[in-house]
This record gives structure tokens, C-alpha cells and sequence, in this order.
């Protein structure tokens, strides 16, 4: 199969990509984004069709993996038609060149496209009510692409952290704990937002998983369990054996510039349909994060 990984840099671009690192049944192209680039890299800005074209039709591809998009949530904000752009009309772009390539597209979607009213696992039949600019651009990406690509994989995912870290983010919510733990020695942590925090290398062979089933369309992805990132925080701690004052925050005194839903843990439930376990536990992630990372 010919496979192309778009924003391989990325946290979860990063473990798709590795998946396929020693498999010598696929030929992969790995597209890094305009920012993060490093030297000898393929790079590629998805909101410029033509230079995205040109970069990948002549590979000619089976499956794409979009995962790119302007993922920073506060600055969406301020910067909405960025978000857009990248979230969007990105999207669009990807969307149409692999119509044209008649290659199916695995993209990802966010659980902030819900409000968190909810007080239950949020399924692929509830519907969205996005609180922040980042949200509503993520939910209009997913109509566009249910609109243009029958061929598709959309996989809402939750809280990801990753070995690569989030370049574009600066690093990712564990190392960013560990380093604050490490220099301040307190921390004050949202505790009312619940989520399923999950690890990217977890989701990565799931979402592999699922998309050899051929059975396209929109899945929720996450580790089973659920916790507020202050729980999460507490078990970083804990596990790594650090002695850091870590105590709870509200949204409200956290100082966010976007809102968040205080509830958006999702149902992983349709995986059981394909006869697909679920992803293990979020606490399992993270400890199996914490060892590849060298912290315990
Ligand atoms: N992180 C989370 O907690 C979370 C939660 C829910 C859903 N998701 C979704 O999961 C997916 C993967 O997220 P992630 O955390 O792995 O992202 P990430 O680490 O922030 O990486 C995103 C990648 O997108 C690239 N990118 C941004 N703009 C681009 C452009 N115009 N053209 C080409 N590439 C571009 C970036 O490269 P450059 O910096 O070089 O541009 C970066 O490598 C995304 O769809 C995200 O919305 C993430």
C-alpha cells in the first residue's frame, strides 16, 4: 500500500508514522508542516492546493493520514481565521486531491466539539455544540470532509499526548507537569474538566485497526476510564515518584482564553461493533509513556 502521513512532526503524525517504520509491505511519504520542519524533510503548507497537489499526486496514494491542523486552542481565539484555514479549508484541499488520487483519507477530529453538557460518554450520535473557535473549526472540517469524501475515516480523539512531544504546542500536558513540578515544585491544576486522556501511540495502532477493516466513517477514539486533568496530574506524580504540592483549580481560575466542556469523555463503544477492543486504560498509557520517556 502507498502511504502518505501528512504532519508526521506532529505528536500523533509522529506514531503513525513509526507504526509503519518497519513494514516493508508499504512505500510511506512523510509530509512535515511549514513551521516545524527539519533538515531533508518533505514539507508542505495543506492550505496551498497547488504545492499540495504537486507534493502528492505524483506518489500516487492508497490511504492519506491527515495529521495536521492548528491545534493550539487558546490561539485560536484570537486568530480564527488561521484555524480556519488550516482546519478547514486545509481539510478541503486533502479531501479533494485524494478523490482525485481515489485514495481513502483518515482524518481527526476533536472532543471539543461538544459543550460538555453531558454527564455520560459522548457517542458518535450526539450532536456537537463546539464552546471555542478551535472546536467549531475542527466541526466544520468534519462536514466538509463528509461532504466532498465518501472514502474517509474521522476519528474524534481526546487529551493526546505523545513521545514526540507537541512542537507546535510547545511540549505536551505530562513533560509540561513534570518540568513545572520539577522548577516551581506546586502546581494548581483544573479539576473540573473530565476527559479520557490518551496516548498517541495507544491510538495509533488502533486507528491502523480500524481503517484495515474498510469500514469507513466517524468513530470516537479514546483510552477507557476518564479523569480530570488534575487526577491526571496527581497520577504524573505519583508515578514518577515526585513530591510536588499539587492541589485543584476551576476553569474560571485557570484563566484560559477559550472555553472548555467540562465533560468530553467519549464512547468508544462502536469499536465493539468491528470486533475491535478498546484502548486500554488511560492510567496504563501513561505509565507505559512514563517508562518510554526514561521518567520512571
Ligand atoms: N493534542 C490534543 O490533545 C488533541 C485533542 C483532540 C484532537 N486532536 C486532533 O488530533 C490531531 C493530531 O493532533 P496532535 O496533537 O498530534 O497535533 P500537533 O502535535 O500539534 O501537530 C500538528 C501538526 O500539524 C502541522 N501543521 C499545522 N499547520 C499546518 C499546515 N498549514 N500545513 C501543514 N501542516 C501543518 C504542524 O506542523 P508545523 O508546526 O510545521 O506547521 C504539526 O506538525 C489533530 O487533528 C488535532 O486537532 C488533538
Amino acid at each position: 500500500m502507498r502511504i502518505v502521513i501528512i504532519g508526521f512532526r506532529g505528536q500523533l503524525g509522529n506514531d503513525i508514522a513509526e507504526s509503519f517504520g518497519s513494514d516493508g509491505d508499504n512505500e510511506v511519504l512523510e509530509i512535515s508542516g511549514p513551521d516545524i520542519a527539519q533538515p531533508g524533510d518533505t514539507t508542505c503548507d495543506i492550505t496551498d492546493r497547488d504545492q499540495l497537489f504537486d507534493t502528492v499526486r505524483p506518489f500516487g496514494p492508497d490511504r492519506i493520514f491527515n495529521c495536521a491542523a492548528f491545534t493550539q486552542v487558546d490561539a485560536c481565539e484570537n486568530d480564527a481565521d488561521s484555524a480556519f484555514m488550516v482546519n478547514v479549508v486545509g481539510v478541503v484541499n486533502i479531501a479533494d486531491l485524494a478523490k482525485e488520487c481515489e485514495s481513502e483519507l483518515i482524518h481527526f477530529s476533536t472532543d471539543y466539539v461538544f459543550n460538555g453538557k453531558k454527564d455520560e460518554p459522548y457517542t458518535e450520535d450526539d450532536a456537537p455544540d463546539p464552546l471555542n473557535i478551535y472546536g467549531a473549526s475542527k466541526l466544520a472540517g468534519e462536514l466538509a470532509l463528509k461532504r466532498r469524501l465518501q472514502k474517509h475515516f474521522l476519528f474524534r480523539v481526546s487529551g493526546l499526548y505523545g513521545v514526540a512531544g507537541s512542537l507546535s504546542k510547545g511540549d505536551n500536558f505530562v513533560e509540561t507537569m513534570i518540568r513545572l513540578g520539577k522548577e516551581k515544585g506546586s502546581v494548581r491544576v483544573v479539576a473540573d474538566q473530565r476527559l479520557a486522556p490518551t496516548f498517541t501511540a495507544d491510538l495509533a495502532e488502533k486507528v491502523i485497526e480500524v481503517a484495515d477493516t474498510g469500514k469507513y466513517g466517524l468513530y470516537h477514539l479514546a483510552a477507557s476510564g476518564d479523569c480530570s486533568w488534575f487526577e491526571f496530574a496527581k497520577e504524573i506524580f505519583s508515578l514518577t515518584g515526585m513530591e510536588v504540592d499539587c492541589g485543584p483549580q476551576s476553569t474560571a481560575e485557570s484563566g484560559r482564553k477559550a472555553n472548555r466542556p467540562p465533560y468530553s469523555v467519549l464512547s468508544s463503544k462502536k469499536l465493539d461493533e468491528l470486533g475491535i477492543k478498546p484502548i486500554r486504560h488511560w492510567r496504563e498509557g501513561l505509565a507505559d509513556y512514563l517508562k518510554r520517556k526514561g521518567h520512571i
